[in-house]
C-alpha cells in the first residue's frame, strides 16, 4: 500500500469497533458484577508467590512484535486479575486504611476515561472540573471546613498532605522562595513540627523543598500517641532562640498506627499566638469529622489553614483520590501557579493545573461526586459511625478473649495481640516479650497468606501488634467476630509449633 493509501481514511490497530466494544464491554462487566456477587465466599487471597504470579504472567516475555484481538486480551487481563488478586473490597480485608471500590466508582472511572476530560483547565473539562469543584465543596460541608478557601483533588494522601506542606513554605518565608529556592543569603532555616509517629510524608517533604530531614522537630507524645503540647512548645522556643523559622505544625487527625487524634483546637491556638501555619494530616480519619461518634477534637480540623483527605480511604473511593483543602482561597496558586504563555485559557474560571503539581489531570473527581451523590450526608455519616462501632465491637471481643489482649481503640482501628493464655501474666518479661513480638508477627503472615482475612500491624512501644482497620463499607459484626477466632486459630497453631523450651 502506498503512503497515500494508508493515510488517507486511516484505520488503526487501536480502533475497536461500537460493536465489538459493546460485546467485550458487556462480557466484562459481568465478569467484574460475578466478583461482586461472590467476594464473600472468595478466598481474599489467592496466596501465590511471586515465581507462581510472574508464571501465570509470562514475566519474562518479550514485547510481541504482533497485536493481539482485543476481545481475547480483555479476557486474558480479566481472568488473570480476577483470580490472581488480593482483594480489599473482601468483607474481611482489616489492613492498612485501604477501602475495597465502591461499585459506583468502577462505573465512575470507566465514564471518566471514555470522556477522558483533562482536568487541568476549565477549558478543556468544563463539566469535569465544576464537578471537581463542587465534590470539594460538599467535601468542606461533610467535614466542616469553611467554603470560601480552596481545594484540589490529588492522587493520595501523601500528595495531599505535600501540597499542604508547600502552601506553608510559601506562606511562611519572608523572602521570595519559589524565585531564590532556599540557598539565600541570611535565610533563616525553616522548622516543621509533628507528634513521633507523623506519617512519613513529611520526610518526603523536606527532602523534596531542599530542608532535609534534620528540619523536622518530632515531639514526643503522651501514652495514647498524642502529641505533647508541652514538647511542642518548647521545641518551637528552642528553635526560636537560634534564629530558626517555625514553618508548620502537623496535627494528625487519625494517626497511620492507631488511629489516635491530635488535639487539633488547643494546636490552633499554639500555631495562632506564634503565627505559625497549621496543617492536619487527615489523609486517614478526616472524614469521620462528619461521624458523630468520632472524637470532638477531630472537628479542630475545621481550624486549620490546610488539611489532607483521602477519599480513596474513608469515602470507599477506587484509587486514587486525595484531596488538599486550604482555608486561604490563594494559598495554593501562591506556592503553584505559573501561566505559560503556551496556554490559552480564561483566568476567570478554575484552572486546576495552576492549584498544584500536576499539568494535566485526569477526571478522579468523578467517583467522587458520584459516591458523594449515591450516598447523601445522612447515609454516609451512619456509615462512618458504622465502621466506628464495628472496630469497637472487635475490642470488646478482643478484650473479652482469654486469649487476645486488646490494645489501643481510636476510630476505626483497634490494634491486638494474641497471648496464649498461659503467657498472660508474663507479657513484661524480656524473652516473653520477645516471643510474642515474634509470634504475633508469624500470625500477621499467615493471616496474610491464608486468604480468611488480613490484617496489618502496629509497633506499641516495641510491642508488635496486630491492627485491624476498618474502611470497609462490607463489613459486618460477623466478619469482626470472625476475625477473633480466624486470629486465635493462627495463634495456638503457631504457638505450638514455635514455642522454644524455655518458655513451656
Ligand atoms: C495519616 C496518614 N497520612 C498520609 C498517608 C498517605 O496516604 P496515601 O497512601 O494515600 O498516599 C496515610 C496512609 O495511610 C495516612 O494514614
Amino acid at each position: 500500500m502506498s503512503d497515500e493509501e494508508l493515510l488517507r481514511g486511516r484505520r488503526t490497530p487501536l480502533e475497536i469497533d461500537p460493536e465489538e466494544f459493546r460485546r467485550i464491554g458487556h462480557r466484562l462487566v459481568d465478569d467484574i458484577a460475578g466478583l461482586l456477587g461472590s467476594m464473600r465466599d472468595r478466598p481474599l487471597t489467592s496466596g501465590e508467590g511471586p515465581a507462581q504470579i510472574r508464571g501465570l504472567l509470562g514475566a519474562d516475555r518479550p514485547m510481541p512484535e504482533e497485536g493481539t484481538d482485543a476481545g481475547a486480551l480483555v479476557e486474558e487481563a480479566s481472568a488473570l486479575l480476577l483470580d490472581h488478586s488480593l482483594y480489599n473490597a473482601h468483607p474481611r480485608f482489616f489492613g492498612y486504611i485501604t477501602a475495597g471500590a465502591a461499585p459506583i466508582g468502577m462505573l465512575g472511572d470507566l465514564l471518566a476515561a471514555a470522556v477522558n476530560p483533562n482536568l487541568g483547565s476549565w477549558t478543556l473539562s468544563p463539566m469535569g472540573t465544576e464537578m471537581e469543584a463542587q465534590s470539594i465543596r460538599w467535601i468542606c460541608d461533610l467535614v466542616g471546613f469553611p467554603q470560601g478557601g480552596d481545594g484540589v483533588l490529588v492522587s493520595g494522601g501523601n500528595v495531599a498532605n505535600m501540597l499542604g506542606f508547600w502552601a506553608a513554605r510559601a506562606a511562611r518565608t519572608d523572602w521570595d522562595v519559589r524565585k531564590h529556592g532556599m540557598r539565600v543569603e541570611g535565610a533563616r532555616d525553616l522548622r516543621v513540627y509533628g507528634a513521633v509517629g507523623t506519617h512519613t510524608w513529611i520526610e518526603n517533604a523536606v527532602d523534596m523543598a531542599g530542608m532535609g530531614a534534620e528540619s523536622i522537630r518530632w515531639i514526643d507524645t503522651d501514652a495514647d500517641g498524642r502529641i505533647l503540647l508541652g514538647a511542642l512548645r518548647a521545641a518551637i522556643d528552642a528553635d526560636l532562640e537560634v534564629g530558626g523559622v517555625p514553618m508548620m505544625v502537623i496535627g494528625t487527625g487519625g494517626s497511620v498506627s492507631t488511629g489516635v487524634v491530635d488535639p487539633l483546637p488547643a494546636l490552633r491556638e499554639l500555631c495562632d499566638e506564634l503565627g505559625i501555619w497549621f496543617h492536619v494530616d487527615g489523609a486517614y480519619g478526616a472524614f469521620a469529622a462528619a461521624a458523630g461518634s468520632a472524637p470532638d477534637e477531630l472537628r479542630g480540623l475545621a481550624l486549620a489553614d490546610s488539611v489532607a483527605l483521602d477519599p480513596h480511604k474513608w469515602l470507599y473511593a477506587p484509587l486514587e483520590a486525595g484531596c488538599t483543602l486550604v482555608r486561604d482561597p490563594q494559598a495554593l496558586l501562591a506556592a503553584f501557579s505559573y501561566r505559560p504563555e503556551y496556554y490559552h485559557f480564561a483566568e476567570d474560571v478554575q484552572n486546576y493545573f495552576e492549584h498544584g503539581i500536576q499539568n494535566s489531570r485526569g477526571f478522579r473527581a468523578l467517583k467522587v461526586w458520584l459516591i458523594l451523590r449515591q450516598l447523601g450526608a445522612a447515609a454516609y455519616r451512619r456509615m462512618l459511625d458504622e465502621d466506628i462501632a464495628l472496630a469497637r465491637r472487635f475490642h470488646a471481643i478482643a478484650a473479652a478473649h482469654p486469649e487476645l489482649e486488646a490494645l489501643t481503640c481510636h476510630l476505626s482501628i483497634t490494634t491486638y495481640r494474641y497471648v496464649p493464655a498461659d503467657l498472660a501474666e508474663r507479657s513484661g518479661e524480656e524473652d516473653v516479650g520477645a516471643y510474642l513480638n515474634e509470634l504475633n508477627e508469624r500470625v500477621q503472615d499467615r493471616l496474610e497468606k491464608g486468604g480468611e482475612a488480613f490484617v496489618s500491624n502496629a509497633v506499641l512501644d516495641g510491642a508488635y501488634a496486630l491492627r485491624m482497620c476498618i474502611v470497609n463499607f462490607r463489613t459486618g459484626l460477623e466478619d469482626v467476630e470472625a476475625l477473633a477466632e480466624i486470629s486465635v486459630e493462627a495463634g495456638r497453631a503457631l504457638d505450638a509449633e514455635m514455642r522454644p523450651a524455655a518458655l513451656r
